[in-house]
């Protein structure tokens, strides 16, 4: 698992942590290994060959070269890491100026989520029929149809039973799914396994803390599913008995299109739960709330006045502040 993981790890921070997952799963493994050979040279001095009691064998020695070695690397390699870390925390910092809606794309590993994200945003994701195509998230601005724009971005894939290592390593790529405003769950439904995998990625959700934050559920890959395109999402939740609760499932096919208009429709309409109406007079100089109003709001009406643009509208609770003093 962590060569493959090494083998699709595209960013700086990705190669380190796989590198440092590789190390750290060697450690204990190494020393093991050279006990026993250890064991063997101390085996051979008792029937009076080389070396003796007292002296060091010499795989003892190695093992502890390659120790030293490794524990020095695995100490530069996670000053690294937070070297990247930090800066990541001020990228983040800078994305919540832009006060964007985050959706966080998640799924298993396969579920479709890159195509997707390639499907509504028109850029080129790395997409791969294999396993774990995507290590390091990434991320995209979309155009929702009420004209606001919100910033998806694509997860590490889950998958169940990962080992300890990377689960560690992968928490704080794993942590961009807590600030996220919607969560948009990818599921491959046409999967033997799609209760297993189901399943695990809700497990993996309850373990990283998300359990408030709202969720659009996309059930994928519906064109393998003969009779189904028509979207009868009644029959394909019956695969699904754990996702029964969740009201916000759409059928869709991110690798033909099908139904990604229904679906960006209701992840705006969950993302407008937190909108409040309002009117404001924004002086012409204020170009830069004109053009926060269009990203993070929903225009009604547009009138142009003496004082400045007349907008009425939505504005998400947490910006109205901002427009405070222009409030009419
Ligand atoms: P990880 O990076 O491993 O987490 O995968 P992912 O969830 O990003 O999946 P990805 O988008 O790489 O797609 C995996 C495979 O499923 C690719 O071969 C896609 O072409 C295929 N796929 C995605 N969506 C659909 C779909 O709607 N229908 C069909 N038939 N195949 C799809």
């Amino acid at each position: 698992i962590l060569d493959i993981f090494a083998q699709h790890a595209h960013t700086h921070e990705g190669a380190l942590q796989v590198e440092l997952a590789q190390y750290e799963y060697r450690l204990p493994r190494l020393t093991r290994m050279w006990t026993h050979l250890a064991r063997q040279v101390g085996g051979g001095a008792a029937r009076g060959g080389p070396g003796g009691v007292g002296l060091r064998g010499p795989g003892e020695t190695q093992l502890e070269v390659d120790r030293r070695e490794i524990k020095r690397r695995i100490a530069h390699l996670k000053q690294e890491l937070e070297e990247v870390r930090t800066h990541r925390r001020l990228y983040r910092q800078r994305r919540r100026k832009a006060q964007l809606a985050v959706v966080a794309i998640v799924g298993y590993t396969n579920a479709g989520k890159s195509t997707l994200l390639n499907a509504i945003s028109g850029s080129q994701v790395h997409v791969e029929d294999k396993l774990f195509a995507t290590l390091d998230p990434t991320t995209r601005r979309v155009q929702l149809p009420d004209g606001r724009e919100a910033l998806f971005t694509d997860t590490v894939g889950f998958i169940q039973k990962l080992p300890t290592q990377l689960v560690a390593a992968f928490r704080a790529t794993l942590e961009e799914i807590n600030e996220a405003d919607v969560i948009l769950n990818i599921v491959d439904i046409s999967h033997p396994n799609v209760r297993e995998q189901t399943r695990a990625v809700e497990e993996i959700l309850r373990d990283l803390g998300v359990t408030d934050t709202p969720m659009v559920v996309g059930l994928n890959k519906i064109d393998l599913l003969p009779g189904m395109d028509g979207g009868r999402v009644e029959d394909l939740i019956d695969r699904l008995p754990p996702l029964r609760n969740y009201p916000n499932t759409i059928p869709i096919s991110a690798a033909r299109g099908i139904g990604l208009d229904r679906l960006l429709a209701r992840i705006s309409q969950v993302l407008a739960r937190d909108l409040v109406p309002i009117t404001v007079v924004l002086p012409y100089k204020q170009d830069g709330l004109l053009t926060l109003f269009h990203q993070r709001g929903v225009v009604q009406k547009v009138s142009y006045t003496p004082q400045g643009v007349r907008i009425a509208g939505k504005l998400p609770r947490s910006l109205q502040a901002h427009f405070a003093e222009y409030i009419r």
